[in-house]
């Protein structure tokens, strides 16, 4: 509800500040005009940086242009993601850059980025815009890792933590730390608050790798087996690929074979990872992040009713049909 109230309106005015043609194409991304995006109830990061100043004690006021900050990060990495991973289709509408052009679609990010870090720097927190720039940094790196990956064929789970860490973690955990430093927090509760964002963001990867899989476009927004199709390494897969037994070994040969799989072999692809294991191993994975989530947010001793907010948050970031 407060994600609804304070930070959509002020995320809005945030964005008609860009300069034209680039508010265009943000505003097309966010589906600020239509009303999609933040508007349908994904605005996790935004809701974490309140819960995370709630966690502290403060005025989720004071902690509006952390949302608004992170929102934007968010939401530029996925304008920047969809080029480099060369997908056409961002919840259910053409991707930015298939709509207006490679160039518009990596300009207006850059101008995203850029208004994150002006919209945050006008809170005058030095220490908020230092783990913000941290998280970008991480950010670029799981991403970065994420690219190389495609090239590789013995990536460890340890590797895909790293990475899930960076592409996903860092952002949550950079969320919930700037919103407890607007809040007045130490940096040590910060920290524990970051480090809970953190393993929910490898938790949050591991679910979507599975949604990636098995979901229903529906709700992924994204054509069904586009992961496979592609044959992206994420966690179902490196788990499936590491079983020993027969499903492990003809995956295995299916990812290494250099023409990429007809709709048919998708299908038996799919079959392969389920029967390998992997989804059960990811589900697992999440669940465990998830333990190790909680007892940072423990540690962080945060009042009764920001504690069940932030739980609550946690388990529907795993839901399967989030
Ligand atoms: C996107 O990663 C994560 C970031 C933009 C940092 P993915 O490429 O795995 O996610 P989707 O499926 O395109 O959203
Ligand atoms: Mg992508
Ligand atoms: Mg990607």
């Amino acid at each position: 509800m407060d994600v609804d109230e304070l930070v959509r309106p002020a995320l809005r005015q945030a964005v008609a500040t860009l300069p034209e043609p680039v508010r265009q194409v943000a505003d097309y991304h966010l589906g600020l005009s239509g009303g999609s995006a933040v508007a349908a109830g994904k605005a996790l990061r935004s809701a974490l940086v309140l819960a995370g100043c709630r966690a502290v004690g403060g005025d989720v006021r004071r902690a509006v242009p952390g949302a608004v900050a992170v929102e934007l990060v968010h939401e530029f990495s996925l304008l920047h993601d969809d080029v480099i991973d060369e997908d056409r289709v961002r919840r259910h509408r053409p991707a930015a850059w298939v709509r207006f052009g490679t160039g518009q679609a990596v300009l207006a990010g850059d101008a995203m980025w850029a208004l994150a870090l002006r919209t945050l720097s006008q809170t005058h927190d030095a220490a908020a815009l230092e783990v913000l720039i941290r998280t970008l940094t991480d950010l670029m790196r799981g991403q970065s890792q994420d690219v190389a990956f495609a090239n590789r064929g013995d990536i460890t789970v340890e590797e895909y933590r790293s990475m899930a860490e960076g592409k996903t973690g860092a952002l949550l955990g950079g969320a919930c730390a700037i919103g407890a430093l607007l809040g007045g927090s130490s940096a040590d509760r910060a920290e524990e608050l970051g480090r809970f964002g953190r393993h929910l963001g490898i938790a949050f990867q591991c679910a979507d790798d599975v949604l990636g899989i098995w979901g229903r476009a529906e709700r992924t927004g994204k054509p069904v087996g586009s992961d496979i199709a592609a044959r992206k390494k994420t966690f179902p897969v490196l788990a499936a690929l590491a079983h020993p037994g027969e499903a492990g070994r003809s995956l295995a040969e299916m990812y290494h074979r250099p023409q990429p799989p007809s709709p048919q072999e998708c299908v038996l692809m799919t079959d392969l990872v389920e029967r390998a294991g992997g989804r059960i191993e990811a589900e697992a994975e999440a669940e465990t992040q998830i333990g190790a989530a909680l007892a940072c947010l423990d540690r962080a001793e945060p009042g009764p009713a920001a504690r069940a907010e932030l739980a609550m948050i946690a388990s529907w970031a795993v839901r399967r049909d989030r």
